[in-house]
């Protein structure tokens, strides 16, 4: 297990980064065909080796409790075999789902949780730096343990929407990839940006300004 850590905080840690640094990079045709590659052999042993890590959901689940309002429209990005999408459907039952990712063979696995445990969820193939959708569709937009995107999320968000951006182990990272991803929810208008360590993971909370998100 605790090798399985180790692997998460270092993929988190690049994630970041490369969010931090340059969220361009992201859908890149050689980072395409890195993780279609790398999460088409994962994909497998994904649900036994990586999801039931101590603490794997634990800071999506502290941002979200921070939530004043309930989403209707809820987007999972990278959503792998969908444990996201889980969180949400339990937490927001009646909530209308979306979910995109780049690997078929990790939305095959989501697919068949969401036929099996009975999710309301659209899943589509499709990049986290082009996301197939209108500006202002959803009430929140998550994104775990993965490349995070800020201004690709944050234009899918009605006015008043959320972006969750969570780390399973990316708690310590370093501060100058904490000051450039909650900088860059800033330049979007984001006035309220949270970011938080819970255990060994980090979250960053961000609420797009213009409006209020209803139940
Ligand atoms: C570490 S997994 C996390 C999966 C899931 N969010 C979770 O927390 O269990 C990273 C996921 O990001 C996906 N991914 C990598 N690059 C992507 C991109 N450019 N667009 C969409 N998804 C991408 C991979 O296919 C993989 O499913």
């Amino acid at each position: 297990m605790r090798a399985t850590w180790l692997s998460s905080f270092i993929t988190d840690t690049i994630y970041l980064a490369v969010g931090a640094w340059s969220s361009r990079l992201v859908g890149s045709p050689l980072q395409r065909a890195i993780a279609r590659r790398r999460y088409g052999a994962l994909a497998a042993s994904y649900d036994a080796d990586v999801i039931p890590q101590d603490g794997y959901l634990a800071p999506i689940e502290t941002a979200l409790d921070r939530l004043p309002a309930t989403p209707m429209e809820v987007l999972d990005v990278s959503t792998g075999t969908g444990a996201v999408v889980g969180v949400l459907m339990h937490r927001f039952p009646g909530c209308r789902g979306a979910a995109v990712d780049l690997s078929p063979v990790m939305l095959a696995h989501a697919a068949r949780h969401a036929r099996e445990r009975g999710w309301s969820v659209r899943l589509a193939a499709a990049d986290a730096g082009c996301l197939p959708f209108r500006e202002g569709t959803f009430d929140l937009v998550t994104v775990q343990n993965a490349f995070p995107v800020p201004g690709e999320l944050v234009r899918v968000l009605r006015p008043g929407g959320w972006v969750v951006m969570s780390y399973s182990a990316g708690g310590s990272v370093l501060p100058w990839i904490v000051r450039s991803l909650t900088g860059q929810l800033r330049a979007l208008g984001c006035q309220e940006v949270e970011t938080r360590r819970v255990g060994s993971g980090r979250y960053f909370l961000a609420q797009r300004p213009g409006g209020t998100v209803h139940a």
